[in-house]
């Protein structure tokens, strides 16, 4: 396995530490390519990293493998250290408990992460009492905040529905309130929007936001569009082939491209004002030629 080079990663110059700090990132499956060949970056309270790139860059495999839950048949190498703790190598049990109360993670398909037969009340009071020792009375009150915080109005109702009852931006608001009620530090939300339309996606978005803040969560934010990550998101890394390419403030990466990818990229987000340009399949780039780039001013060695 060749070794991790020196991608640009993705830390500000932060008085504190980052709550998640990932380095040389490899996930192999034995393949011709890694599915993640080298990924640093770093997660940061109160913050969101956004994470755009196309199908198949690595993204979600990136978060699996932070959370322990690279597919088995994965060869998962590098550092993940939370909190300080170095979590590639320890044993599972270690592993799960951070799961279950330290990081936590939301998909696109909430059809199938709820589970249809069962009320909501007792989903949430399920996910809580497995990582969390409370009463049945701090139970109800966490739950209850949890549905209040996602902005559900009318929370005696959606405690008492199955996940059928609800409209899908409902279910992903119950999804984020899930991943929250155990009182998770890290947040991976995995194209939470894309199943919405756009106004829900959008509120669902202001919710991430406004949770990441008042929380200080760290956050990281994964979307193939990169014109809704520049909306929520503070910093952004762009991922071609299981390499960061291109990082920095996300302003900064939009306003300035550097890498033709990332070029491409924002070149494709549809605009309300003149045309929308499709995006174009690009030939493989070569890393030598192109290399990646840290809006940061660190020196890239790629
Ligand atoms: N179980 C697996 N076995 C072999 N290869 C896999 C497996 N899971 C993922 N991969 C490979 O890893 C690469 C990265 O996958 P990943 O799911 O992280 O992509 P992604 O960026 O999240 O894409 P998408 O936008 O489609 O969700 C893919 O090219 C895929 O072929
Ligand atoms: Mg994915």
């Amino acid at each position: 396995m060749s070794q991790p080079s020196a991608v640009p990663h993705e830390s500000e110059h932060h008085d504190a530490e980052p709550i998640l700090s990932v380095r040389g990132l490899q996930v192999d499956f034995g393949g011709p390519h890694q599915a993640v060949a080298d990924v640093s970056l770093d997660l940061h309270a109160g913050q969101i990293l956004g994470v755009a790139g196309q199908s198949g860059s690595g993204k979600s495999l990136t978060a699996l493998a932070a959370l322990g839950l690279a597919p088995t048949n994965a060869d998962v190498s590098g550092s993940i250290r939370f909190k300080g703790r170095e979590l590639v190598g320890a044993k599972e049990s270690e592993r799960a408990k951070v799961r279950g109360s330290g990081m936590t993670m939301i998909f696109q398909e909430t059809v199938t992460a709820l589970n249809p037969v069962v009320q909501i009340e007792r989903q949430l009071e399920l996910a809580l009492r497995a990582n969390v020792a409370c009463s049945k009375a701090e139970a109800k009150d966490r739950i209850v905040q949890a549905l209040q915080d996602v902005q559900l109005r009318d929370v005696s109702r959606v405690l008492e529905s199955y996940p059928h009852e609800l409209s899908g931006g409902m279910c992903q608001r119950v999804m984020i309130a899930m991943a929250l009620v155990c009182g998770a530090d890290v947040l991976f939300a995995d194209e939470p929007t894309t199943a919405l339309d756009v106004t829900v996606q959008r509120e669902v978005m202001d919710i991430i936001r406004r949770i990441t803040d008042e929380r200080k969560l760290a956050v990281m934010l994964i979307s193939h569009d990169i014109g809704v990550l520049d909306e929520v998101s503070d910093r952004l890394v762009v991922m071609y082939r299981g390499r960061v390419i291109e990082t920095g403030p996300s302003s900064a990466v939009i306003a300035r491209p550097q890498h033709p990818y990332t070029k491409a990229l924002i070149n494709s987000i549809p605009r309300i004002h003149g045309s929308h340009n499709e995006f174009i399949e690009m030939p493989p780039l070569d890393f030598e030629e192109f290399a990646p780039v840290d809006h940061q001013g660190r020196e890239v060695v790629a």
